[in-house]
């Protein structure tokens, strides 16, 4: 195989491809006029444990930044594998005054602190207050402060290395092709870290 190294200065919105993977989430709002909305995001992360804040990177044109900004909040669901169709689907344009919740089957439920919908199917709903929002190019960065969080039993296991390993994991490549889990490595470190201390 070539090992030559092509430097691209052209083209770079393309650049996504070579990230890997994110696990994408259902972000549901609603309107001024009551109407629910539901889309998802697959530039999503945690970016403060405590406060615990999440962000996420969403193109302006969208419903749901319309939304935020009228509503400052928004409740963010992790979907499973079981629910690939339904997220695939959400990502279809709809007028605003249409609903997402009625194309996918996905059931609204009673939010406890904010307004947006809860979304049933989900095993996992974080409720979020709108921090603040910044401009990026393209997109928005929306960074909320997660108020609760409405998790299944079964996910919520006390070791942290289980917890997490323990999620129905959903990646996103693009044009509705999906991954899902696949073989678990784990590392060591110390002998690099060894290594590297017995040397300073
Ligand atoms: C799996 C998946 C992940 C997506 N991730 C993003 C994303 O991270 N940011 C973004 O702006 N759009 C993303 N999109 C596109 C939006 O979901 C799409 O623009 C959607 O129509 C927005 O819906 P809304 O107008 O109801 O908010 C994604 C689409 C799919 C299917």
């Amino acid at each position: 195989m070539s090992q030559k190294t092509l430097e691209i200065t052209e083209f770079l919105e393309k650049v996504v491809y070579l990230t890997p993977p994110h696990a994408p989430v259902l972000v549901s709002t609603i309107s001024p006029f009551g109407n629910s909305n539901l889309a998802p995001f697959e530039q999503f992360m945690t970016c403060s444990d405590f406060p615990p804040r999440v962000c996420l990177a969403i193109t302006p044109k969208s419903d749901t930044v319309r939304n935020i900004r009228d509503g400052s909040d928004f409740c963010i669901g992790i979907p499973t594998p079981a629910l690939a169709n339904q997220v695939f689907a959400c990502g279809e344009p709809l007028p605003r005054q249409e609903s997402e919740f009625d194309l996918s089957g996905l059931t609204p439920t009673r939010s406890k602190f904010i307004t947006s919908p809860r979304i049933k199917e989900c095993p996992i709903n974080f409720e979020c207050k709108l921090h603040w929002e910044r401009d990026t190019g393209d997109h928005v960065l929306v960074v909320g402060t997660v108020l609760l969080v409405a998790v299944q039993e079964q996910y919520w296991d006390v070791d942290k290395v289980k917890r997490r390993l323990n999620l129905d994991m959903l990646y996103y490549a693009t044009s509705g092709h999906f991954l899902t889990k696949g073989q678990v490595l784990q590392a060591n470190k110390r002998e690099l870290v060894d290594k590297y201390k017995s040397r300073n």
